[in-house]
């Protein structure tokens, strides 16, 4: 069984079919990338793949556990860390204490967690080391909204890494940032998947970088799944090049 494993999954706001009976599989160490056209469902998929939309069908099983019902927060437990399509930061938190934080969150301590995480040198450590990872060790001390976007970017997906997650969710990581900081971002991603086992799910609109990272890209259109495949299949692959062009 693959590390994830998701089959028949539905999910209706009113008449709209966001995710229209949808497979989708994750392997260990893959990275794979979750493309379409606006309002095509990644979203709605990276949803219910962590627990914050209950699908209305399906199933879906992560290490072999069914997990379909399981709250976001037995999902991250189990190993399953997301990041959002707009970011999610304390702006007035240092990048140490924003990272500190996702630690405290992980380890289920919500009281007093900063003043606890001031005294927690472990904690501090670990979140030094977590920037070091990311590349952000030098702006340890700034405040989250001093940050560029290109760092905010990459802070938020530090933050989900905090989380010693499994499968790592990412959804449009690189999104209002410019071409260079979206290869800081992606080779940061592509590390964690090559150096820490991690899997990922990245859904990206850049098809450059789509094609340059990815073992396998799964596409969406109304819905459904239109196409799946290695990079060279989705390149070659005529209905993928019609959606990309919205003729589908
Ligand atoms: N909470 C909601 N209530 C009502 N409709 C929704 C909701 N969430 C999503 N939708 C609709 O479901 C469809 C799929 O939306 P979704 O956000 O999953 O698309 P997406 O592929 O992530 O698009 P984008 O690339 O713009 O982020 C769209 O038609 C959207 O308007
Ligand atoms: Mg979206």
């Amino acid at each position: 069984m693959p590390l994830l494993f998701a089959q028949g999954l539905r999910k209706s706001f009113g008449e709209t079919r966001a995710v229209d009976g949808v497979d989708f599989f994750v392997e260990s160490e893959e990275l794979v990338s979750l493309v379409g056209s606006n309002g095509a469902g990644k979203t709605t998929l990276v949803n219910l793949l962590s627990g914050l939309l209950v699908p209305d069908a399906g199933s879906i099983a992560f290490q072999d556990t069914d997990i379909t019902a399981v709250p976001v927060r037995d999902r991250i437990r189990a190993g399953i860390a997301r990041s959002f399509q707009l970011v999610n930061l304390f702006d007035q938190l240092s990048a140490l204490d924003n990272v500190r934080l996702a630690i405290f969150s992980r380890d289920g301590t919500t009281r007093q967690v900063l003043r606890l995480a001031e005294r927690n040198r472990p904690a501090r450590e670990e979140a030094l080391e977590v920037l070091r990872d990311f590349g952000l060790e030098d702006k340890w001390d700034t405040p989250a909204a001093g940050l560029a976007q290109g760092e905010r970017k990459l802070l938020d997906v530090a933050l989900a890494y905090a989380l010693r997650p499994k499968l790592i969710l990412l959804d449009e990581p690189t999104s209002g940032v410019g071409t260079r900081e979206k290869g800081t971002i992606m080779d940061a991603v592509a590390q964690l998947v090559r150096e820490r086992f991690l899997a990922a799910v990245i859904v990206e609109h850049d098809m450059d970088v789509v094609f340059a990272y990815s073992h396998r890209i799964v596409m969406m259109h109304q819905g459904k799944v239109l196409a799946e495949g290695t990079p060279e299949q989705i390149r070659a692959d005529e209905r993928v090049a019609a959606a990309l062009l919205g003729k589908a």
